[in-house]
């Protein structure tokens, strides 16, 4: 193999289909395409009625909804909203006295091998318990709680925990750094935060709870009355007292029996915080029926969950997707998942793999930058290839995050599935709650680098700025026409920011994705060409130029101004390149590199490692228009090495870029 390019240009010549094999469509809940089109036609001729009955089969209601959809104040939806549920009743309680009651919930994997296993009952038992906890220390219904806790059973059933009694999560990702944490506690007034006194990762502990300790110092955070630690390793940490307690203390003694609180369909399930086009991050937040309905439906329809299935999404419970096909989807669904507390290179890169036999893995939902790097692994080191692991229990593949290029896709196909497994390329947003545009393994024929079609029910399309549909094989803005269930109600305490985010007036109320895409000539196939504003993928991971610009500008010692731009990179996607204006003259090589690892770092510790510029070059100023507007399309060039094509005419000071262009 060669090295994996990810110039998804290739895609546009891209002819090679996969059809489902006969026995996968036979056996598949949604069979063949005709199936799909069913749906899709009951949904298009009466949607309402088509969101009541699978709302009606899907979840379990204790107060039937009498209003499906009301649209009275759009853009601020409500579906189901008289009706009554609890989010955790339906992934734990729901499942007593059927067979899944002592079926495995989680197979938990630790970052050294240790392995857990959880029964739905058990996990039931813990849940209450946690919940009684925090019942206990006064967390009601409506507060919010920060979670800040590595990928373990007790991550699962901390965010459980609150929805059983109608607290709101806000979970944030352990990579994110003090300062990004307080904000976040701040931006969403939580009560509490739940983390751990450390997390293990590629055999190394990780401080949590000393961040968290740092965060709240850092003010603001008087909100806070709780830090409840979970015992992770048994390295002491601070504990402030009054304040900090420990999971096990707090537990202890607490019935394993608490009723589920109900709450509303539009109840706030949870708040997850992510990257836009300004600096502030986006408070996205999730209702609980309609969002509980399309994690449990997306469970059967995308991935095709089946009683015997071990499903594992790698995910971490920082992000949507580990919101969604981790701490909701499987256990509403029944689904016997994995959870794996490491990294996918330690011991060795072949671990995903060596996982995948060890559990008998069937369902296998990762990332491409995941992907990418294996094969890179792979390819130079035959020990950590797939080929060394007995994948056979394989049956479904899926890729999420960002767009896969068709190299990588045809590797996973290859080698991974064995040429066997439908990978589901699903694309979907932490705004959008669940997949939106996916094949369907027992229906959807194959395009490698596609996404392929909108699940039923979701009436994506793509249009030009004025809103208008643009015929297949023209490219243009990608949007949602119609609400759905687990749409974004509101950007927390931001309402107006939601509007104008996704909902611009001259784009006819549909909602906006802020990707660019375009659907093939033949097959009406989505392909999604990338974000259409300042938003980043890096690594499958959402970063907003405008803040890490903020983070930079935040050294006030050293930094007069700074741009931030993408540049496509093999293995990450996208790789960040800041341009940077000192306060003081452009320093030039030792001197620049000393300078650049400090501006690294200082992102690193505003707003997280993943946020750190791969690239850092200095300039005596940035390129800019003669009213002072950067032109960023021309930096983008830069960063790429390209030659610089564009009308350079409006430029106040052509000379810098020449300076940009160097590489110092
Ligand atoms: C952005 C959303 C969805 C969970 C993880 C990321 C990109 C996501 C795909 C895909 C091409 C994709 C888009 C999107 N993206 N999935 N299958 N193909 N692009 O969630 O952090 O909210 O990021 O990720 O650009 O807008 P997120």
């Amino acid at each position: 193999m060669s090295t994996p390019s990810t110039s998804i240009e290739s895609t546009l010549v891209e002819n090679r289909v996969f059809e489902p094999t006969e026995a996968t469509v036979k056996a598949a809940r949604i069979s063949g395409m005709d199936a799909y089109n069913a749906l899709c036609a009951e949904a298009e001729d009466d949607f309402e009625g088509f969101w009541v009955r699978r709302a009606r089969e899907t979840l379990t209601w204790h107060k039937p909804f009498t209003k499906t959809l009301d649209e009275s104040n759009a853009p601020f939806f409500k579906w189901f909203e008289d009706g009554e549920l609890n989010a955790s009743y339906n992934c734990l309680d729901r499942h007593m006295g059927t067979p899944v009651e002592n079926k495995t919930a989680i197979i938990f994997e630790a970052d050294g091998g240790e392995v857990t296993k959880v029964t739905y009952k058990e996990l039931l038992g813990k849940v209450s318990q946690f919940a009684n906890a925090l019942k206990a220390r006064g967390v009601k219904k409506g507060d919010r709680v920060v979670i800040y806790m590595p990928m373990t059973i007790e991550g699962v059933v901390a965010m459980q925990a609150c929805a059983r009694i109608g607290a709101t999560h806000s979970v944030v990702f352990g990579g994110f750094s003090a300062k990004a944490l307080q904000e976040r506690i701040q931006d969403a007034g939580a009560v509490a935060v739940i983390t751990a006194n450390y997390q293990l990762r590629g055999g190394k502990e990780l401080p949590l709870k000393a961040i968290v300790d740092e965060g709240i110092a850092m003010g603001g955070c008087e909100c806070i009355k709780d830090v409840i630690v979970f015992q992770r390793t048994p390295t002491a940490v601070n504990m402030v007292a009054g304040r900090d307690s420990f999971m096990h203390d707090v537990m202890a003694g607490q019935s394993t029996d608490c009723p589920a609180e109900m709450v509303g369909a539009e109840h706030p399930l949870f708040v997850l915080y992510t990257s836009g086009s300004t600096g502030k991050p986006k408070g996205v937040q999730h209702s609980t029926g309609g969002y509980l309905l399309w994690a449990s439906l997306t469970m059967q329809w995308t991935f095709d969950l089946q009683d015997k299935d071990i499903f594992w999404c790698t995910a971490d419970i920082g992000w949507i997707t580990g919101h969604t096909y981790v701490a909701y989807g499987p256990l509403a669904a029944g689904a016997t998942q994995i959870v794996f507390e490491g990294v996918p290179t330690y011991p060795n890169a072949g671990r995903f793999w060596q996982m995948i036999e060890r559990h008998k893995c069937t369902i296998f939902y990762t990332a491409p930058t995941a992907i990418r790097s294996l094969i890179k692994a792979a390819e130079g080191d035959e020990k950590v290839h797939p080929a060394r692991s007995d994948l056979s229990s394989l049956r479904i593949l899926g890729s999420v995050g960002e767009p896969i290029n068709p190299e990588a896709w045809m590797w996973y196909y290859k080698h991974v599935g064995g040429e066997r497994c439908p990978i589901v390329d699903t694309f979907w947003q932490t705004e959008t709650g669940g997949h939106m545009i996916s094949p369907l393994p027992g229906a959807t024929p194959l395009v490698p680098g596609s996404c392929t079609l909108p699940l039923p029910g979701i009436t994506a399309a793509i249009v030009d700025e004025a809103g208008m549909d643009v015929p297949n094989g023209s490219g243009g803005i990608l949007v949602v026409k119609r609400p759905w269930p687990s749409m974004i109600r509101t950007i927390w305490g931001d309402p107006e920011r939601f509007k104008k985010s996704y909902f611009p007036e001259e784009l006819k109320g549909y909602y906006l994705a802020g990707d660019g895409a375009v659907r093939s000539a033949d097959r009406g196939y989505f392909r999604i060409t990338g974000r259409i504003d300042d938003v980043l993928n890096v690594s499958g991971h959402r970063m907003g130029t405008m803040e890490i610009e903020s983070a930079l500008v935040g050294k006030t010692d050293l930094v007069a101004e700074a741009a931030v731009v993408g540049r496509p990179d093999d293995l990450t996607g996208e790789a960040i390149v800041a341009f940077v204006v000192l306060k003081r003259s452009r320093p030039t090589g030792d001197e620049a590199k000393a300078i650049a690892k400090v501006l690294r770092d200082w992102v690193g510790k505003e707003i997280g490692p993943i946020a750190k510029p791969k690239d850092i070059r200095f300039g005596d100023n940035l390129p800019k228009t003669r009213s002072g507007k950067i032109m960023r399309r021309l930096l983008r060039s830069i960063a790429k090495g390209e030659a610089i094509t564009q009308d350079t005419s409006t430029l106040e000071n052509p000379a810098i870029l020449d300076q940009l262009s160097e590489n110092n």
